[in-house]
């Protein structure tokens, strides 16, 4: 059975969706709302839109009626899949959610043959690093490779709207 097959489910009341552009206000409020989280200018609505266009059915969103709880986004360059800002409302943790919508993603990688996925969090962030390892997921660094990047724009790492420490990870 793959690694990312639910053992448990998650709250009842909770349905998740595929996350469409119409869910983008809310989203960015909860991503904007927790801890651990670095949103930078990638993260525009119209760069977002993008991003959900070219992977269609790879992002999510939770909802208990009306309310978004929980969201994730996700895609592929056709070789590796990438996970990003993961979040679940705090009033909601602990029920599944984050397992749930993680799930849903490595599901949809795997259906188009993408056999690895890859995401980034912050050091400081040790809720989420054990989130991470309870999930199975491991370091880079623990496979002997530091990651790095390269600013194309030359407009700096400075993080524009963020609870967390930098930009466009968690
Ligand atoms: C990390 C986060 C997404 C986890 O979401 P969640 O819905 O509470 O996670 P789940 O309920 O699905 O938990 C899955 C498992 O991880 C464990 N877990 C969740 N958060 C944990 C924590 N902070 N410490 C230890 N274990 C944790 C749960 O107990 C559960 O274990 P189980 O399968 O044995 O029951 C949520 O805490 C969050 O939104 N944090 C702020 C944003 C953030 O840091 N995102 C990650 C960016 S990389």
């Amino acid at each position: 059975m793959p690694i990312f097959r639910l053992e448990k489910g998650m709250n009842a009341h909770i349905n998740i969706g595929e996350m469409t552009i119409e869910d983008y206000d809310e989203v960015t409020a909860l991503w904007q709302s927790v801890d651990g989280m670095g949103l930078g200018p990638s993260d525009s609505r119209d760069n977002i839109a993008r991003y959900l266009a070219r992977n269609p059915g790879m992002s999510f969103a939770a909802r208990e009626g009306h309310m978004l709880v929980g969201a994730v986004i996700c895609g592929t360059d056709g070789r590796r899949g990438y996970l990003s800002h993961l979040a679940v409302r705090a009033s909601h943790r602990k029920q599944g959610v984050g397992k749930e919508l993680i799930g849903r993603c490595l599901a949809a990688l795997h259906a188009v043959g993408i056999p690895r996925c890859n995401l980034f969090v912050f050091a400081v962030n040790a809720g989420a690093i054990a989130f991470w390892r309870k999930m199975g997921w491991q370091f880079w660094e623990e496979r002997g490779v530091r990651g790095m990047s390269f600013d194309i724009d030359g407009k700096g790492v400075a993080a524009h709207t963020s609870k967390g420490v930098g930009n466009d990870h968690g």
